[in-house]
């Protein structure tokens, strides 16, 4: 499937950068210009008419204004639809940024204004779909009901789904929802995946979307979020960016062009370490369950189970894992790592640690958000036996039940808080 890994690690390291030998440089320049300089009326008028109606410049009539177009920018988008195998790619301002400006597009373009969304989904898009916000309506349903949500509502614009998906790591058969959704497009958020494991457009996914922020940028250190589509689509994209102005800056541009290029090294070291911290987590007496994908025995569209192996190159550097001790043990644990960062975001180099209910999921409808007792941790490019060292000793008090929880439970202040400290209704699949 797809472009093989040894290409793919020379794609990475050169993709967008064709130019650069000509231009006489060995890194990609960086045009912070918020304005360009015109050559005339007619030549600028039209080159913005191009952009604002989502094209690209005109050879003749320049960038005009950063809103509408940028270099570094582009150069990034090239990159990331080559790595991809999708023919474009927009980029904005966050991930939150892309999913908005792919509803928008997608709704505007085909006056429907219905989204079939396949759950479990990153907290941020759920919240999103359910608010109304962007005036439109969303059935949450899962990867085997879409063609029944289809059929229900002949409006739908769009069909969104996450796999692995955020937290629980649930693979979703990306060519069997395909198949259901029929003329009606999917949108697949590849944030966890990334390119490197799988390329959603190979199995028929029209819009294939990104947080940059996470394995893209890959150091902490940028927030983006991209799209990668056909040309048409990208057109619509870009057209919805020059007039809402969620544009990416174009330093974070650079800096995610930069992170493209160790891309595979970085996440396929953080698998291997991910796969080891998996096993051992899963022989350790105060976890009850481990969430990281297993590619041989998932869950398909059609309610069979079934390799997705030809879908996904690998689990990824993800992992959930529900402890025996409650919110309690998953409280403690949060606050006893020490290279384990107690932060929201992933798929930097360094490992993360973070709470689905009460951070990235809180806004989440109690029946689809993440049980109490889930913590999830970002693996990073640290050495495993230090990772399984400071898990075991954060673990420790709540492998021994004779150890008292050395945290009090805190009530919460809001209704939010408290729907996260309470178990959640469904239990996490
Ligand atoms: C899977 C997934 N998609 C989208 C987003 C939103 O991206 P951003 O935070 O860059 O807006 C996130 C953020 O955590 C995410 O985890």
């Amino acid at each position: 499937m797809g472009i093989s890994p040894e290409r793919f690690e020379t794609l990475a390291v050169h993709a967008g950068r064709a130019d650069l030998t000509e231009l006489g440089v060995h890194a990609p320049p960086i045009d912070l210009s918020s304005t360009n300089p015109l050559p005339d009326i007619e030549r600028g008028g039209d080159s913005y008419e191009s952009m604002a109606t989502g094209g690209r410049p005109l050879p003749d009539g320049g960038a005009v204004y950063q809103r509408l177009w940028n270099p570094t920018v582009a150069r990034f988008e090239t990159a990331l639809a080559d790595l991809e195998q999708a023919e474009a790619a927009v980029a904005f301002a966050s991930g939150m940024a892309a999913t908005t400006a792919a509803i928008l597009a997608m709704t505007g373009e085909s006056g429907k204004r219905h989204i079939v969304a396949v759950r479990p989904l990153y907290g941020g898009t759920d919240h999103l779909l359910a608010s109304g916000l962007l005036g439109v309506e969303a059935t949450f349903c899962g990867p085997s009901e879409v063609a029944g949500a289809l059929a229900a509502r002949p409006d739908t614009a769009l069909v969104l789904l996450e796999t692995p998906a955020n937290p629980t790591l649930d693979l979703v058969d990306i060519a069997g929802v395909v198949r259901q959704a029929g003329a009606v497009p999917v949108m697949v958020d590849n944030t966890f995946a990334t390119p490197v494991l799988q390329n959603p457009v190979t199995l028929g996914a029209s819009l294939v979307l990104h947080s940059a922020t996470k394995y893209l940028g890959g150091h902490g250190d940028v927030i983006g979020g991209v799209i990668a589509c056909d040309e048409t689509t990208a057109e619509a994209l870009r057209r919805v960016r020059a007039i809402t102005g969620a544009l990416l800056h174009p330093l974070a541009g650079y800096l995610l062009h930069r992170g493209l290029a160790t891309l595979p090294t970085r996440v396929r070291a953080q698998q291997e370490t991910a796969r080891e911290l998996a096993s051992w987590l899963g022989g350790h007496p105060a976890v009850e369950r481990v969430f990281f994908p297993d590619l041989d025995s998932a869950v398909l569209a059609d309610g069979r189970t079934g390799s997705l192996r030809h879908q996904m190159r690998g689990p990824g550097a993800m992992i959930s894992v529900a402890l025996r001790g409650g919110y309690e043990a998953a409280k403690r644990l949060t606050s006893s790592l020490s290279l384990f960062t107690h932060a929201v975001s992933l798929g930097g180099v360094d490992s993360l640690v973070q709470h689905p209910a009460a951070l990235t999921h809180r806004p989440v409808a109690p029946e689809a958000r993440p049980s109490a007792n889930v913590v999830r941790l970002s693996i990073g490019l640290e050495h495993v036996d230090d990772l399984i060292a400071d898990l075991e000793t954060a673990l420790a008090p709540a492998a021994d039940p004779t150890v008292p929880s050395v945290t009090p439970a805190v009530l919460p202040l809001s209704a939010h808080a408290a729907h996260a400290t309470e178990p959640a209704t469904a239990p996490v699949s």
